[in-house]
């Protein structure tokens, strides 16, 4: 049931990046709303903060969509973050049944325990007082079985299960979690959004260290505020709400 996402699917055998593809593309056109471009190999990947995003050939799901949420202010651009973060651990939920620990690791990356198996990077472009479009990235880990050193704590639905998943299916599926959140959001249902969004987040409401504006915190996620920050607080001291540049997470490394 490929409504909107999906209907259009570009395939290109090697790309540098299909994020980059897209926002080239949208300098000239304006694609239809949906519309993926989807790569085999991805040779210059972008992460979120610069980072590069690694991807064995042949073996993982590297794609990009586009959506104009005209309806959606510039301030509430977080919600397109929870809406793919939602229908991505749905998916990896839907495919690793009896997996209990799939969670949301803000602002949107998917985890299983402590590694990521799922990254997102959306790329907003504001027009006036409204989101113009919205470039949404996705690298999903599926049948890799190794990763260099240079990825924080990767995993792959085949290194947690010790299966090998189709692709084609993987990405129709993806699509259609992702779509059945962006139709709420359509909708404005977004109290559902926001309380899925909580129930999920990795770290929710437990102490643990992190490291902010360069010192060590113990403190606990309390929520993610309208701007999509990331609140935080340090028992007994204070409250913080901080972007991606400012926290990093003391995640324990595998052995
Ligand atoms: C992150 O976790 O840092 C975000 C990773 C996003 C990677 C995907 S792969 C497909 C799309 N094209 C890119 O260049 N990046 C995104």
């Amino acid at each position: 049931m490929m409504e909107t996402i999906g209907k259009h699917i570009v395939r290109i055998p090697v790309l540098d990046s299909t994020n980059r593809y897209f926002m080239d593309w949208l300098t000239r056109e304006e694609p239809e709303e949906g519309t993926i471009v989807i790569t085999d190999r991805q040779t210059s990947g972008k992460g979120m903060d610069g980072n590069a995003w690694e991807s064995e050939p042949g073996k993982n799901l590297t794609f990009s969509f586009v959506l104009y949420p005209h309806f959606l202010a510039p301030d509430a651009q977080f919600y397109l973050n929870k809406i793919v973060a939602l229908g991505l651990s749905d998916l990896v939920s839907s495919f690793l049944p009896g997996q209990e620990n799939i969670r949301i690791k803000w602002p949107n990356d998917i985890y299983i325990n402590d590694l990521k198996v799922a990254g997102t990077l959306i790329q907003n472009g504001i027009k006036g007082s409204v989101i113009d479009y919205a470039v949404v990235g996705i690298g999903l880990n599926v049948n890799q079985e190794a990763f260099s050193g240079a990825a924080a704590n990767p995993v792959s639905m085949k290194i947690i299960s010790g299966k090998e998943f189709d692709l084609d299916t993987m990405l129709e599926k993806a699509v259609e979690k992702i779509e059945h959140w962006y139709d709420l959001l359509k909708k404005g249902i977004k109290k559902d959004i926001d309380e899925a969004y909580l129930g999920r987040l990795y770290r929710y409401q437990q102490l643990a260290d992190y490291v902010y504006k360069g010192s060590t915190i113990r403190a606990k996620i309390t929520g993610v505020n309208r701007y999509g920050q990331l609140v935080l607080e340090i028992p007994g001291e204070k409250i913080i709400e901080c972007d991606l540049k400012e926290i990093a997470c003391l995640t324990p490394q595998p052995p």
